[in-house]
């Protein structure tokens, strides 16, 4: 057993520190969100994630797991893990460093000075390289150790990603006794997840552990993610096409997909990526090489966004064209509000943008999510969203599918389209049966095909 402690209680922090109670540590949680620790510390999640709930139920009434907005709580911890988020700065393309330096500032702030055992400051916030370097520098002066530990979990799969991911990442110091050091703590922490145990039910398997130095172990992270990014972009780009030609983006997908060099995964056309990570961090990593002097080195990353955020205005033009050469006037309703399913997220959401482009072109909107109302009123009470689908399609002129929920690909277009004034589906999302909406008497929109 551990003693750990995360410092930043969102998607990222709270599943991480219900995830190391749960492989046996005895966890803190600190946050300076008074409301977000109340509702962690009763075992109640603050946001949707399939499978957190029972986790964090059944780690807090263990007594494994506690939260607390008091730095003080954590200095009884061996390790730190940092997990505040690093959203993009108000005033341009970079990463905003201030929680990260604010949480680091106050954890600092109450380490102990003459510590029996140095304490090991693990960073899996999402930083642009050189930052870890940063903080080593920092944290010498209490003797504590930083290694920076990255994390990949998706959200919607954020328990399972955890518990068992594909890889882990460390950046140790350059100092090799320091290095050792900061391995073997992070090793404790890992044990089971390292040794597969946690893959129950499962063929028993190891997790890869993949050590490097700080800067490696920063871009492996932002690597990942703009890869992946590019990955949507380029079939988005090959939907285009297929609009203009009359092929077929899905079947193109599959097609090169058998090439397992290539694979089938992330070749989803659509209405693009959002969320709390891809589209920031590949411009945070574009604004820290060009910080480094590389000003040309991920130029084609601005092409990726471009290409992602024309995708939601690809949306509005293909209703517009529908609905007879503009939306003004016209009731559309828009399902789904998330980034993806299975999360209530809604940051840099594509259906979030497309029902405030429609709304801004002029048409009545009526948006509706199975999980994200609440984060709506809170985060988007410009949308005007109801309860159900039934609501949202009612009278409408067009529905457009933005979020790929099951509950919206298993509608039955027959009973849709006797709700609605006129009969015609977008398919943001490419997620629907064309042919049976089109046999409800459904024009049907896709994106690529
Ligand atoms: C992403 C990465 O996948 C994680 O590995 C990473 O840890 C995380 O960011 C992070 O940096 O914290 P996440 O933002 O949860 O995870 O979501 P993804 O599953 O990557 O999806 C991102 C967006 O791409 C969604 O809007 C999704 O609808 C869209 N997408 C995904 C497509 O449009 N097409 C696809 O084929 C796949």
């Amino acid at each position: 057993m551990t003693r750990i402690s995360v410092i930043g209680c969102g998607y990222l922090g709270a599943v991480h520190a219900a995830s190391m109670a749960e492989v046996g540590h005895q966890v803190v949680g600190i946050d300076t969100d008074a409301e977000k620790i109340a509702l962690l510390s009763q075992g109640k999640a603050p946001f949707y994630e399939p499978g957190f709930d029972e986790l964090l139920r059944r780690n807090v009434e263990s007594g494994r797991l506690t939260f607390s907005t008091d730095f003080a709580d954590a200095t009884q911890a061996e390790i730190h893990f940092i997990g505040v988020g690093t959203p993009q700065r108000p005033d341009g393309q970079g990463a905003d460093l201030a929680y990260v330096h604010a949480a680091t500032d106050a954890l600092l702030a109450v380490l102990p000075d003459h510590p029996e055992r140095a304490s090991l400051v693990a960073g899996k916030s999402t930083v642009p390289v050189g930052t870890a370097a940063a903080l080593a520098e920092k944290f010498s002066a209490k003797g504590a150790l930083v290694a920076w530990n990255p994390e990949f979990l998706r959200e919607g799969f954020a328990v399972d990603d955890t518990l068992r991911p594909d890889r882990l990442v460390y950046g140790l110091p350059a100092d090799p006794e320091q290095a050792k050091l900061a391995e073997a703590k992070l090793d404790a922490a890992y044990a089971k997840i390292l040794s597969g145990e946690t893959y129950e039910g499962r063929d028993w398997t190891e997790t890869p552990k993949v050590v490097t130095d700080y800067a490696t172990a920063e871009l492996v992270k932002v690597a990942a993610n703009s890869f992946l990014a590019t990955k949507i972009s380029f079939i988005n780009a090959m939907a285009e096409i297929c609009d203009a030609t009359g092929g077929n983006v899905t079947t193109l997908a599959e097609a090169i997909g058998y090439d397992d060099r290539i694979g089938k995964k992330f070749l989803r056309a659509g209405v693009g990526f959002g969320g709390g990570c891809l589209p920031k961090d590949i411009r945070a990593f574009q604004a820290r090489v060009d910080e480094l002097g590389l000003n040309e080195t991920l130029d084609f990353l601005s092409d990726i966004d471009a290409v992602n955020v024309r995708q939601r205005s690809r949306v509005v033009t293909k209703l517009a064209d529908a609905l007879g050469g503009s939306v003004e006037g016209k009731t559309i309703a828009v399902l789904g509000a998330a980034f993806k399913p299975d999360s209530d997220d809604i940051r840099d959401s594509p259906a979030v943008d497309v029902a405030r482009r429609l709304i801004a072109a002029g048409a009545v909107v009526r948006v509706t999510d199975p999980k994200a109302g609440p984060v709506v009123a809170k985060y988007a009470p410009d949308l005007p969203f109801v309860d159900t689908v039934d609501l949202a399609v009612d009278g409408a002129d067009a529905i457009a599918v933005l979020t790929e929920w099951t509950e919206f690909r298993q509608l039955d277009p027959v009973e849709v389209a006797g709700k609605m004034s006129h009969n015609i589906v977008l398919d943001g999302r490419n997620c629907l049966a064309k042919q049976a909406w089109m046999h409800a008497g459904f024009s049907y929109l896709g994106m690529g095909q």
